[in-house]
């Protein structure tokens, strides 16, 4: 049977290096709130049960992470005491008794639920504790993971490590599991009889070894174990979370032109055959269907794009553009809660909003739709197989009927009926002769002022 599993989610930290009103864990990566990453990996690792530990900003971090997790429940840490009695925080979760307890920092994004799951898979081959710990050059002010004999035996924290031990470079990520039904005792033996005076939670390796227990290091890469404690390391976690997620599109059918820069979101769905060109930036709740194109510069955020379907360059695809099959949005439009029928193309310099474009209807060059009046927002019907003439402002609430024509440069303030041509501009005059007068005129105009500033200067 499947091993049970709580994982307790440390998130009462300050970040106060972020420098920032909003506490660090709600900072995004991939536009999903820190937090949440730790959630979906924790539950990817088959943590049926999680104990989020809260401090500042309790009920806006609760918001964010619950959707995220499995049967969670909340506590908050009234004291900052150390890790140790953060980990207590969450006692009556504990207590409820699980086979296996995973402690997760809540500010570590990139952690992998492989990882996650080689730690459980140590306790469940008989090990106590199995901490997650990583290798670096640079391994000042982290825990070092001292191990004999393939165990380890103790971590110690860099302010109170030896010169020796601070050249250890194996660290700990904070990360770890504990066998379920000795957590408890483990975490109350804790004390703070060291240099921070805190309750170090990584003391629980050297007190179950006193007791008897075995504890393993599980030797993990750095890129899953970042935390994020400024807004440089947001940025690299971003950054690394980029690389990932790209190679996973890629290894998965879709093409980019130039990866690194390109930016997608946590939800974003691409299928197979889709290129990314260069600068493409997807926003949340995108979804791209097989075999579209989005060219260069183009930025799209809560939209739908179908089968082959181009969009751009420098294309915007707002919230609630839905682009139906072999429909094209072209360069310099903008597309925001319309749907976008199948082969319509909106092809230039375009803004199309609160509307419904019907199958194979064009719109101009310069189309616009007035979907606001300045207090309410009104819809714009454009009938299949409509024509609409380049620079056309069509004034909503308004229909354009199936296959009708709309005249270039018309204001459309009225339904034009299928099949109508609509004329929404003053008629032209042409008046024979009169640029030949207008020119002289002008000219002697000219003439006459230069005349005027000669003799100025010369008085
Ligand atoms: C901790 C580890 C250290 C490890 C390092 C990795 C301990 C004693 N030390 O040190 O071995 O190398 O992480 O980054 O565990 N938190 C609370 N409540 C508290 C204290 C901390 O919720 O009272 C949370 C913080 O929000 C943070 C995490 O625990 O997410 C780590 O706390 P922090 O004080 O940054 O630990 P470090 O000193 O970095």
């Amino acid at each position: 049977m499947a091993r049970s599993c709580l994982a307790v989610v440390l998130a009462a930290g300050e970040g106060t290096r972020m420098k920032s009103s909003m506490i660090k864990v709600l900072h995004p990566v991939g536009n999903l709130p820190v937090i949440c990453h730790v959630m979906k990996a924790a539950s990817g690792a088959g943590a049926d049960t999680m104990a989020l530990v809260l401090g500042r900003d309790a009920d806006a971090v609760r918001d964010a992470a619950v959707p995220y997790g499995n049967n969670v429940s909340t506590f908050v840490q009234e004291q900052r005491l150390g890790t140790g009695s953060a980990v207590l925080a969450a006692r009556t979760a504990i207590a409820k008794g699980f086979d296996d307890v995973l402690v997760i920092f809540g500010d570590t994004p990139l952690i992998g639920e492989e990882t996650l799951g080689r730690a459980r898979a140590a306790l469940a081959a008989g090990a106590d504790v199995a901490v997650i710990g990583f290798r670096t050059e640079n391994p000042f002010g982290y825990g070092r993971l001292l191990e004999s004999d393939g165990e380890l035996v103790a971590i110690r924290e860099h302010k109170d490590a030896t010169d020796e031990e601070r050249a250890i470079n194996f660290c700990n990520a904070g990360l770890m599991a504990i066998s379920g039904d000795k957590a408890l005792s483990l975490l109350d033996a804790i004390d703070c009889d060291n240099a921070k005076g805190e309750y170090y939670l990584t003391d629980v390796v050297e007190i179950s070894r006193r007791a008897g227990g075995k504890a393993v290091a599980i030797d993990a890469p750095w890129e899953e174990l970042i935390g994020i404690d400024t807004r440089v390391g947001l940025a690299e976690a971003e950054s690394l979370w980029q690389q990932r997620r790209r190679r996973e599109l890629m290894l998965a059918g879709v093409s980019m032109t130039a990866p690194e820069t390109v930016f997608v979101s946590h939800d974003t769905v691409i299928s197979p055959d889709v290129l990314l060109e260069p600068n493409v930036v997807i926003g949340p709740g995108v979804e791209i269907g097989a075999g579209a194109t989005i060219h260069a510069f183009s930025h799209l955020e809560g939209a739908t794009v179908g089968a082959n379907c181009s969009v751009g360059p420098f294309a915007r695809l707002r919230p609630g553009a839905d682009m139906q099959d072999r429909s094209k949005v072209g360069n310099f439009c903008e597309v925001k809660k319309a749907v976008i029928g199948e082969a319509a193309k909106v092809n230039h310099l375009t803004y199309v909003g609160d509307a419904f474009v019907g199958a194979g209807a064009n719109l101009g060059a310069g189309t616009i739709t007035c979907n606001y009046d300045g207090v309410n927002k009104h819809v714009t019907t454009i009938g299949q197989g409509a024509f609409v003439g380049s620079n056309s402002a069509l004034v909503a609430p308004v229909t354009i009927g199936n296959n009708a024509y709309v005249a270039s440069g018309s204001v459309v303030t009225m339904n034009v009926p299928d099949d109508a041509l609509a004329f929404g501009r003053a008629r032209q005059v042409n008046k024979d002769g009169l640029a030949t007068t207008l020119r002289r005129r002008n000219e002697d105009e000219k003439q006459r002022r230069q005349n005027d500033n000669s003799q100025g200067s010369g008085r």
